[in-house]
């Protein structure tokens, strides 16, 4: 469809759009837009207008390939010597829009001082796209003497078989930089609502989107897009 071309168009000119999951599941819209062009002023609008989490998606196969776990599966893993702390780490069951998250650690890249103002975000996520990128191209690389954590960006680790296994803006906009042919390192962030603290509506969000004359897309358009693109 037209909207999936512009929202890949998007991608690929390092452009924000918007991504709803679905009526059915959190009912969200995040702003989304490749780590590799984001700049202080792209954390500034997302932190403003967006006012949910910035996070970073990575696909699975770079986590696996640069050692970013599930965090769940780490706290899982305390939890022989921490009873306490295990007994905080989710299960199914305990969310009540998807089976799971999925929160990988949260990071800040070395030559960031505290890690929170704009221009550090926008330097921890754009070298986080950077060593995607060289880890998908089979450069040797080391996580941890670029980045440390704890950080104040959240990484997001993409399900191995993206929409096949889970639906979430993880999942969605990493469908959306393989079919652009990007590196597979998004950012993405809610859009809550100012007046009430709520997700923002989907109707509101796609007037803020209109307004802007950037692309909104659904889940369910980006899942058919997707396995479609994979068949051909
Ligand atoms: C991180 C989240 C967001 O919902 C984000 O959209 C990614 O999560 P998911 O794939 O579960 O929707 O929880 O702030
Ligand atoms: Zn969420
Ligand atoms: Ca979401």
């Amino acid at each position: 469809t037209d909207n999936i071309k512009n929202a890949i168009k998007a991608a690929q000119n390092g452009e924000m759009f918007f991504i709803y999951d679905s009526d059915s599941r959190e009912g969200e819209t995040d702003f989304v837009i490749t780590a590799s062009s984001v700049t202080p002023d792209d954390v500034r609008w997302m932190r403003r207008d967006g006012g949910g989490l910035i996070c970073v998606v990575i696909d699975g196969e770079n986590s696996q390939k640069l050692g970013l776990p599930f965090i769940s599966d780490v706290l899982r893993d305390e939890a022989r010597s921490n009873p306490a702390l295990g007994n905080t780490v989710e299960k199914g069951g305990d969310l009540a829009y998807d089976n799971r998250s999925s929160f990988s650690i949260w990071v800040n890249h070395r030559k960031t001082r505290t890690g929170i103002p704009d221009n550090d975000r926008a330097l921890t996520i754009n070298e986080l796209s950077n060593i995607t990128e060289k880890c998908m191209k089979g450069e040797d690389v080391s996580f941890g003497s670029e980045f440390r954590t704890p950080g104040h960006v959240a990484l997001l680790r993409a399900a191995d078989r993206l929409v096949h296994d889970r639906k979430g803006q993880t999942e969605l906009s990493i469908a959306i930089a393989k079919m652009a042919d990007v590196t597979p390192a998004m950012v993405v962030c809610e859009m809550l609502d100012d007046s009430n603290g709520r997700a923002l509506s989907k109707e509101d969000a796609k007037e803020y989107a209109k307004l802007h004359n950037l692309v909104f897309l659904e889940g369910q358009e980006i899942v058919d897009a997707y396995e479609q693109w994979e068949q051909a």
